[in-house]
């Protein structure tokens, strides 16, 4: 109840066209009666007493009337479906926008697949709650009083026996519906599964490709097509029994009520017109019963959505800036870490960063390196505030990051992640993305210096060529590179760089590298290092063991520790200090 209420705030800008629609709803069911009115005219004038003049008149005042009943039907179906489309659009802007400020934990605990679910197919659910159930149900009641009235002010003795028989027909349709509402839930969770199944094989054709899983994949999903199809077999079973069986029992009530019309219309106590309108109005009774039948389904449906919805819009982004929050400058001297130490969410009992004490100097390139699963991405993704350190402080310049507006931290960031994120879009918005107001020249430059100048030139469509996922695509190498002119472009005195662990060719791998190498020129580079030539270039390399760092020094200096760093130089990186070793990670 509480979130329906909560729901019809957002009906309320729409007030007016909402009322206009009650009112043609109003009108189209006089309209209905008026129908039925106009059948009991023309048996009892035209028939009984053999006026001519009406028989002439009533087929066109029935098209007359007919007419109006469209025009309103028109405006109150044209007004809910704007009002209902403009709820959905306005809810959906909303979650959208809430969705993407919330923090990065947010996304790590949702699938993908269900936060697209919420935006896309909740927001419908609840359109049919709010807007589409209400106006059945509006218009049901409307048309069930007003024939209602018509049939009990014609003969309320009639009205009172077809009332103990017509319910019968309302049981029966509910049985039916409760079936068919069963049948569509397993559909669409057959449905959900066949999707998941698509979107990881075709997704994953490379894998299920490489390792010659093709018919295997075909039969899993000849399997659950086979569930979907069984499913709608039932559906398709209720919906044609209920058919027939629902006019037989109408058919078997109206025959009933019939008797007894008959038995009132010889007595002479209701003329025959009477009765041709009771009928006709009963007929008319039907469908808004039916109507009503499917009302509470939608509602239950549009409910839950909401209830899902809310959930998204109520959860506040943990990452969260201070009222007071100070803009950082570009001008700081050094980056601290202090004391920081680190667990993620539900997981208290393992620290993944633990106590970390780090001083670097502005303009200093560190590597980080260690076994995988050490917390080396953690310890990077603390600085952006991707994540809050648990406890301990980070400080740029003397401020402690928390203390900072976001946008000024992360103004001050340029980010190349392993994997590179290219967005459906050309070539010049990818790389200009986070500074879309910059010029082509810019954009140019930032690829040149990135080495990626050429290779775009040789597009098609040069820098307006569409890349990405439905666009031309482009290897490993060259997306790298446009991330990193992207991250030149941003011009950020930091640099965090986690380093891809794929291995290029030796070329392109070269061209990278100097791309690279011009970005961290003149900034503060954490790298997460798995190349050996990074890490010995670097100023100072830490060693990140089960979240702590064990060692810190220059390449020389850790080798003759014969430590950690020795270790994992014999196991990782040895190979490729050899004139035409292969650099395994
Ligand atoms: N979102 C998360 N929720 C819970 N635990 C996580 C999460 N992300 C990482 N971890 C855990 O934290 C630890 C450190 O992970 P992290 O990604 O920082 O390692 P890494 O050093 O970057 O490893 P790699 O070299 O493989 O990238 C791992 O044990 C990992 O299981
Ligand atoms: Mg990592």
């Amino acid at each position: 109840m509480e979130i329906y209420k909560r729901l019809l705030t957002y009906l309320k800008p729409y007030t007016m066209r909402l009322v206009w629609a009650v009112v043609f709803m109003a009108l189209t069911s006089g309209l209905i009666a008026l129908q039925t009115y106009l059948a009991k005219i023309v048996v009892d004038e035209g028939f009984v007493n053999m006026n001519k003049t009406i028989l002439l008149l009533i087929p066109a005042a029935y098209v007359i009337v007919t007419l109006f009943k469209g025009v309103a039907l028109y405006a109150k179906d044209y007004l809910m479906g704007h009002v209902g489309q403009k709820v959905v659009n306005n809810i959906r802007d909303q979650l959208y926008a809430h969705t993407v400020s919330l923090s990065f934990s947010y996304f790590t605990k949702m699938p993908t697949g269900i936060i697209i679910s919420r935006i896309m197919n909740d927001v419908n659910l609840v359109q049919g709650g709010l807007t589409r159930a209400p106006a059945v149900l509006t218009q049901g009641l409307l048309t069930m009083m007003v024939l209602l009235g018509w049939v009990i002010y014609l003969n309320w003795r009639l009205t009172l026996a077809s009332l103990v028989i017509m319910p019968l027909a309302g049981i029966a349709l509910s049985k039916f519906s409760k079936r068919l509402r069963k049948a569509s839930t397993q559909m669409q969770e057959h449905m959900g599964s066949l999707t998941t199944h698509l979107h990881e094989t075709i997704g994953g054709i490379r894998i299920v490709k490489a390792f010659s899983m093709e018919v295997h994949e075909s039969r899993r999903f000849a399997e659950k097509n086979k569930d979907l199809f069984n499913a709608l077999m039932k559906a398709i079973k209720t919906t044609v029994v209920s058919h027939p069986v629902m006019e037989i029992i109408t058919v078997i009530g109206s025959a009933l009520v019939m008797e007894f019309g008959f038995y009132y219309v010889f007595r002479q106590t209701m003329t025959p017109g009477d009765f041709v309108a009771f009928m006709m109005a009963l007929l008319f009774l039907y469908r808004p019963m039916k109507d009503l039948n499917s009302v509470n389904n939608i509602v239950q449906d549009g409910v839950a959505a909401a209830r899902r919805i809310f959930e998204v819009l109520d959860s506040v982004p943990e990452i969260r800036e201070k009222t007071d929050a100070i803009s950082l400058s570009r001008d700081f001297q050094s980056i601290a870490f202090e004391q920081v130490s680190f667990q993620y969410d539900g997981h208290e009992e393992d620290l993944v960063l633990n106590d970390i004490n780090l001083t670097i100097e502005t303009g200093t390139t560190v590597a980080i390196v260690g076994k995988s699963g050490g917390g080396k991405t953690t310890l990077v993704n603390l600085l952006p505030r991707f994540y809050d350190a648990s406890s301990g402080s980070i400080m740029i310049g003397g401020v402690d990051i928390r203390d900072a507006r976001i946008d000024s931290l992360r103004s001050l960031m340029a980010i190349v992640t392993q994997q590179t994120i290219l967005f459906n879009d050309t070539v010049r918005t990818n790389i200009a993305y986070g500074r879309l107001e910059c010029s082509v020249d810019e954009v140019m430059r930032a690829a040149e210096a990135a080495y990626a100048h050429d290779f775009i030139q040789n597009l098609p469509q040069g820098y307006d060529t569409i890349i990405g996922e439905a666009g031309v695509k482009l290897s490993g190498g060259q997306r790298q590179r446009i991330a990193i002119a992207r991250a030149l472009l941003q011009d950020a005195p930091i640099l965090i760089l986690d380093e891809a662990t794929s291995s290029l060719d030796t070329e392109s791998e070269k061209e990278v590298q100097n791309a690279l190498d011009r970005l961290m020129t003149g900034r503060t580079s954490f790298v997460i290092a798995h190349r050996l030539s990074t890490i010995i270039k670097a100023d100072i390399i830490i060693v990140l063991k089960d979240g702590r760092i064990v060692e810190q020094g220059t390449h020389e200096e850790l080798l003759k520790l014969k430590g950690e760093y020795k270790n994992l130089y014999d196991q990782q990186f040895r190979d490729e200090s050899r004139p035409g070793g292969i650099g395994m990670v």
